[in-house]
């Protein structure tokens, strides 16, 4: 990708947020990102023999902190076979780290809401975790990327389901209120960690748009919060790196109602954790535990993760 044109604002916050490191954040911001595919255990059975399978065909080089993703040299995954029989996701790999951040696990006793779920790479893949038991809640405020949703949903096998379209941002009705165990928030945001793929996203880019978004993405976070049970966990995610849509809407979580930060330990995955300040204003410590995913420290698209409990 050559000749990307980086805001100077832009520049100017990255340099704030990572000194030397700006550098080579804004060299991989070039780089064109590598595919990768999550192996969709709902309908493969016999993983060992399907990747053995792939292997023969392409070069597989396993993502370090998912076991069931692989980055692979197929300039088009979409064209593969094993896309069109559901059998593969493709899915950024930073993409997989909110649903391996939630404590799923396939027992089946999770109620699960996805508070912005469209297209569905996120619910298919708790799906899985939860080996289509318990409940996931899939809802979007989109109709049109409502269809996606429902078209990977019935795709990729996915029978632990309900789809709703409420909108987030207004208030939610009372009787959804502290019904669910675990609640994952992938809110709209700017996508500035997406420029590897989509290079238009610094073209929409500036301090306005994230001052807009910052104002939803807390509306939809107190809304969720109030849907989580007492003891519950909410993953909050975006794919972008900007303070004022992730730790500033944590911070006002944390203020406001009664969550507190939970660490986030994933093995292989090279982390840096979240500021404490930012525009000369002080934020809460604990934002120390949230997790911001940089290009470069695991040749992914940028990311940035919180888990909170209710208490
Ligand atoms: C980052 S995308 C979600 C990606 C999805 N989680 C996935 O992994 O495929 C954000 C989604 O939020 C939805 N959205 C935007 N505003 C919303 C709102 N007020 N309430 C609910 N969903 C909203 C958008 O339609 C979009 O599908």
């Amino acid at each position: 990708m050559g000749d990307i044109v980086i805001p100077s604002e832009f520049n100017e916050r990255y340099s704030k947020l990572l000194g030397e490191d700006n550098k080579i954040f804004l060299d991989f911001c070039k780089k064109p990102l590598k595919k990768c595919i999550r192996i969709n255990t709902l309908k493969v059975k016999n993983t060992d023999k399907f990747i053995e399978n792939l292997d023969e065909r392409y070069k597989l080089e396993k993502v370090p902190f998912c076991p069931y993703a692989y980055f692979i040299d197929h300039l088009n995954p979409g064209k593969m076979p094993e896309y069109f029989f559901g059998e593969i996701y493709i899915q950024d790999a930073a993409s997989l780290i909110p649903p391996i951040a939630l404590n799923l696990n396939p027992d089946g006793d999770e109620f699960v809401f996805d508070a912005c779920a469209a297209p569905g790479s996120k619910t298919t893949q708790m799906a899985q975790i939860m080996n289509n038991k318990g409940c996931i809640v899939a809802n979007d405020a989109s109709n049109d990327r409502i269809k996606a949703l429902f078209f990977n949903l019935e795709s990729y096998g996915v029978m632990n389901i309900i789809v709703t379209g409420i909108n987030m941002e207004r208030p939610v009705p009372e009787k959804l209120y502290n019904k669910f165990t675990q609640i994952l928030v992938d809110a709209p945001c700017s996508c500035e960690g997406t420029v590897r793929k989509d290079r238009k996203v610094l073209s929409r880019w500036s301090v306005r748009l994230l001052n807009f978004l910052s104002v939803q993405q807390k509306k939809i976070i107190k809304n969720a919060i109030n849907m989580l049970k007492k003891d519950g966990i909410l993953v909050y995610s975006t794919c972008t790196l900007a303070p004022e849509e992730n730790e500033e809407v944590i911070d006002y979580a944390l203020g406001n109602f009664d969550v507190e930060v939970e660490e986030i330990e994933i093995k292989n995955l090279k982390i840096r954790e979240g500021i404490t300040e930012w525009n000369g204003n002080d934020l809460s410590k604990d934002l120390k535990k949230c997790i911001r995913i940089y290009p470069q420290d695991n040749d992914t698209e940028g990311f940035f993760v919180t888990k909170l409990r209710k208490i």
